[in-house]
């Protein structure tokens, strides 16, 4: 993979994540918009590029070929242009089918490059693999939710909720999962030899979890319930093998791990919070800006100190390295908490909380312009 594109989606990711924010509250663009600015033309691609940097890890397999190396940037054009199509009322329809169109080929072709990359592995390819093509399969059903919107008028509402809780549960949430899985030990230096074991053993569990609450909200909500508690599950049990086995890199002021942890902490409370919005308690918008923010942001810059120095110089550790990981994980649990902060106060009904989040990103951002100027 070139040197430059995951560097380039981890600053587009923080961008988008920053402009959603903005525009969100000057009142510049509609929930929906801000949604797609951060998720579709921000994670979305960040998500392809870093599954690309993981599968050959995964698989212990090549890197992938040129053709397949243009699936990141091909998605971050089918999530500008739909993040653009909300934004232009003008260019909504056509704008839409164009973004769905290609991120459903995209997408696709992602499925069967891993799945060949699977096939060639030497042994065994390591289970997280299964949870990426399972997100991927959640983005695919997302994105056919959306072309059904065109032939089943009267059931947009309902195909709205299946898409959103589909991308951000399912895609986004599998995809995480998998990886804070494989990533926490690392960010720790101590292996988990439980963590094959458990990804193995929870898979059905989240997406069956996923797909209830998916088609619960959007069809049957007691259905939601059943899968809340489903997803709850593997969420709950790798943040207590966290708890047994890492309790003290969990806990430092510095560094990667504790932003990891964090994250699936936010995550945790989420999903306690979202049974609160699925009885009408709670407004769903403010669910889905709190995910992003109790959420998203722990978890991307968490991975990012750990693997953007990777990114910025494969090869060779060296102490430039060392260093960078040093500067960018400098106070991550300061940094992380006030994006939980941010992100329970907007779930639970207080917006103006985000700016605490805006915060916290413009610390990450300076720390992240130091290492790259010092490159
Ligand atoms: C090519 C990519 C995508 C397209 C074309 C697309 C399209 C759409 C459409 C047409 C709607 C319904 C809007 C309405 O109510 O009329 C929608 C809603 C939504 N989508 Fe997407 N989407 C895409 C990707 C994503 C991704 C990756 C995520 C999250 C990870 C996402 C999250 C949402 C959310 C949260 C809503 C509800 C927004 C609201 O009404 O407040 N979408 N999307």
């Amino acid at each position: 993979m070139t040197k430059t594109m995951l560097p380039f989606l981890v600053a587009c990711v923080f961008a988008a994540f920053a402009a959603a924010i903005a525009l969100a509250f000057a009142g510049a663009a509609s929930p929906a918009a801000a949604a797609h600015i951060g998720f579709a033309a921000g994670i979305m691609p960040l998500i392809f590029g870093a599954m690309m940097h993981f599968v050959p890890v995964l698989t212990r397999g090549r890197p992938p070929q040129a053709r397949v190396q243009v699936i990141p940037p091909a998605m971050l054009g089918a999530g500008l242009v739909a993040a653009a199509a909300f934004l232009l009322p003008g260019f909504f329809q056509i704008g839409i089918r164009i973004a769905v169109l290609a991120g459903l080929t995209f997408a696709l072709a992602m499925a069967v490059w891993m799945v060949r990359c699977a096939r060639a592995a030497l042994g065994a390819p390591h289970p997280c693999l299964r949870w990426y093509l399972a997100a991927v399969g959640c983005l695919i059903l997302a994105l056919l939710a959306v072309l059904a919107m065109e032939f089943l008028p009267d059931h947009r509402p309902a195909l709205r909720l299946f898409h959103l809780h589909l991308n951000t549960l399912g895609f986004i949430g599998l995809t995480a999962l998998g990886t804070l899985t494989v990533l926490l030990p690392t960010a720790a230096g101590q292996p988990d030899p439980d963590a094959a074991g458990r990804l193995r053993r929870d898979l059905p569990l989240a997406v069956a979890g996923v797909l209830l609450t998916a088609a619960g909200a959007a069809w049957w909500p007691p259905l939601a319930y059943a899968g809340l508690v489903l997803l709850f599950l593997p969420v709950a049990l790798l943040g207590t093998a966290w708890v047994v086995r890492f309790p003290r890199a969990m806990l430092r002021v510095h560094g990667a791990a504790p932003s990891l942890a964090l994250a699936l902490a936010g995550l945790l409370a989420l999903l306690f919070l979202s049974a609160l919005h699925a009885q009408r308690r709670l407004a769903g918008g403010d669910a889905v800006f709190g995910f992003l923010l109790a959420f998203l942001l722990p978890l991307v810059s968490g991975a990012a100190s750990q693997l953007l120095p990777l990114w910025l110089k494969p090869g060779a550790q060296t102490d430039w390295h060392r260093a960078a990981r040093e500067t960018l994980g400098r106070f991550a649990v300061l940094r992380g908490l006030t994006f939980v902060a941010a992100g329970w106060l907007v779930a639970a009904g207080w917006p103006p909380g985000a700016w605490l989040a805006l915060a916290g990103l413009a610390a990450f951002v300076a720390q992240a312009l130091r290492i790259a100027a010092r490159r």
